[in-house]
């Protein structure tokens, strides 16, 4: 951006003729830091968006840490510094002559708050101040303010005598912003936050212990082969000239393991960003695309995706218009780049037609079924980790839970516990439990806890006995 002179008290006529603004003490401030009145410097100003604040401030601490650098950070305080205005007024406000703001300023303590930089951690963040910066090329003061509107931006004036010092310092700090992105090789999840503000919610790597992910023979290699392996195979993929980005589609019922399989990928891709979203929030997907690029080795979730089908989305777009906006926005990722799109769907047919119409997008889809008798059998043995399980006739119960999710089962097992009369043993389950924890869940009184955990309206092997059933 070119720079902006400030409203200077400079005249073309010469500047006796021309009222100096009045000294206040924050000018006085910059006019020793910068060697001249700072009236006469043009302003700078680069913007951000309020979720990049951390980057910037990652950028600004990497920028001041500079060999021969040294700077002093101070605040502006008064009640127009923020409070009251809801929003900082601007350097050239407050530096403007005839401004009612000019004076309203004390120099004092810059405003820091403590903001997350990952899960569980947090640093000091530059909310408002001014850093005076020298350097051996020269001064800068750099003004560090938010706007509320539009969307609470965060805005640096940077105040250099010489323009080339301002443009300077702003390339620089978004090179090191990119270079020490915070976000990089984070999980992230676009959300909203309580004031509806979009917002980037660092949350834990999930980490699994061995083979906690049970689908059928070959499907768990057949989605790993098309995350991980090619991405192992970054190096020889482009040598060859062929493309790395790629984008997978995970469908099948609920609680089949789509989230599951998921967690699973993002705790072995521990090198990727990881940046997740859900249906409901995807009018953020241009957002979600510009954060994979810049963060890239990254993988994309955007879970559920046929509830854009019926979100009324962002003011102004259509839901459909949404889901072709989505595939866009995959379609506009460099080809080159690491970037895995994986999209999970419990109704793949409401995606088909768009699909369909935007080829390419989505290189792979794959099934996530409901587990058959031996799925049922490793499930049980999965989730009756640590427990005693001392059932005589599996088969029966591997026969009953025909048609049920995994999550049923992880949940039938809980309950089963829950059975146990409490003593400091190890817990013991037996047919008992299990049969009766079988009998209500599976209840045909109760349809809907039977659909809550994943089994189908019509447990088969409750239905078998009933007249009329085919
Ligand atoms: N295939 C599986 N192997 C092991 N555990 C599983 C599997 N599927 C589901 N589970 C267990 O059930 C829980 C719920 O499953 P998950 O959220 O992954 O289902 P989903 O397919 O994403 O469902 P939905 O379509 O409703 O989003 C998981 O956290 C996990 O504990
Ligand atoms: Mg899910």
């Amino acid at each position: 951006m070119a720079p902006e002179p400030a409203p200077s008290a400079r005249g073309s006529e010469g500047a006796d003729q021309v009222p100096r603004a009045e000294e206040t003490p924050f000018r006085a401030l910059l006019r020793k830091h910068l060697g001249t009145d700072p009236n006469d410097v043009p302003v700078l100003t680069e913007r951000f968006e309020p979720w990049e604040h951390i980057v910037v401030q990652s950028g600004l601490n990497a920028y001041l840490a500079g060999n021969d650098r040294a700077h002093q950070a101070v605040g502006l305080i008064g009640s127009a510094a923020g409070g009251s205005f809801h929003v900082h007024p601007t350097l050239a406000q407050i530096l403007a002559p005839a401004s009612a703001l000019s004076g309203a300023f004390e120099v004092g303590a810059p405003d820091w708050a403590s903001v997350p930089t990952g899960a569980g951690r947090s640093a000091p963040c530059l909310q408002q101040g001014v850093l005076l910066i020298t350097d051996p090329s020269g001064t800068l003061a750099v003004y560090l303010r938010q706007e509320v509107f539009p969307l609470r931006r965060v805005c640096l004036d940077v105040l250099a005598p010489e323009p080339e010092s301002a443009a300077g310092f702003a390339a620089e700090l978004r090179r090191l912003m990119s270079e020490n992105n915070p976000y990089r090789r984070q999980v992230l999840r676009l959300t909203q936050d309580e004031n509806h503000y979009f917002s980037v919610r660092f949350v834990p790597r999930p980490t699994f212990e061995g083979q906690e992910v049970v689908l059928p023979p070959g499907i768990l290699e057949l989605i790993e082969e098309h995350t991980i392996g090619i991405g192992l195979q970054r190096d020889r993929l482009l040598a060859a000239g062929r493309h790395l980005k790629r984008g997978l589609l995970l469908w099948g019922p609920p609680g089949t393991g789509k989230t599951h399989t998921i967690k699973y990928l993002i705790s072995r891709l521990s090198e990727y960003t990881i940046i997740e979203m859900v249906g409901s929030q995807l009018g953020y997907i241009g957002i979600a695309g510009a954060l994979a690029r810049s963060l890239a080795p990254a993988v994309l979730v955007l879970e559920d995706v046929d509830l854009i089908a019926e979100d009324r989305g962002m003011p102004g777009q259509s839901p459909r218009r949404l889901l072709f906006d989505l595939l866009d926005m995959l379609d506009g990722l460099d080809e080159d780049a690491d970037v895995v799109s994986v999209l999970t769907t419990n109704r793949p047919e409401i995606l088909e037609t768009a699909i369909a119409a935007r080829p390419g997008r989505i290189d792979r889809a794959i099934e996530v079924p409901l587990p058959d008798a031996e799925g049922r059998r490793r499930l049980l043995d999965l989730y009756g980790r640590g427990l005693h399980l001392q059932v005589e006739d599996l088969d029966e119960v591997i026969c009953r839970t025909d048609g049920v999710s995994p999550s049923f089962i992880k949940e039938m097992l809980r309950q089963a516990v829950l059975r146990v009369a409490p003593d400091d043993g190890p817990v013991v389950v037996t047919d008992s439990e299990l049969k009766a924890v079988l009998d209500v869940l599976l209840d045909p009184a109760n349809p809907l806890t039977r659909l809550l955990l994943g089994a189908k309206p019509e447990a088969p092997a409750m239905a078998h006995g009933r007249p009329g059933h085919t």
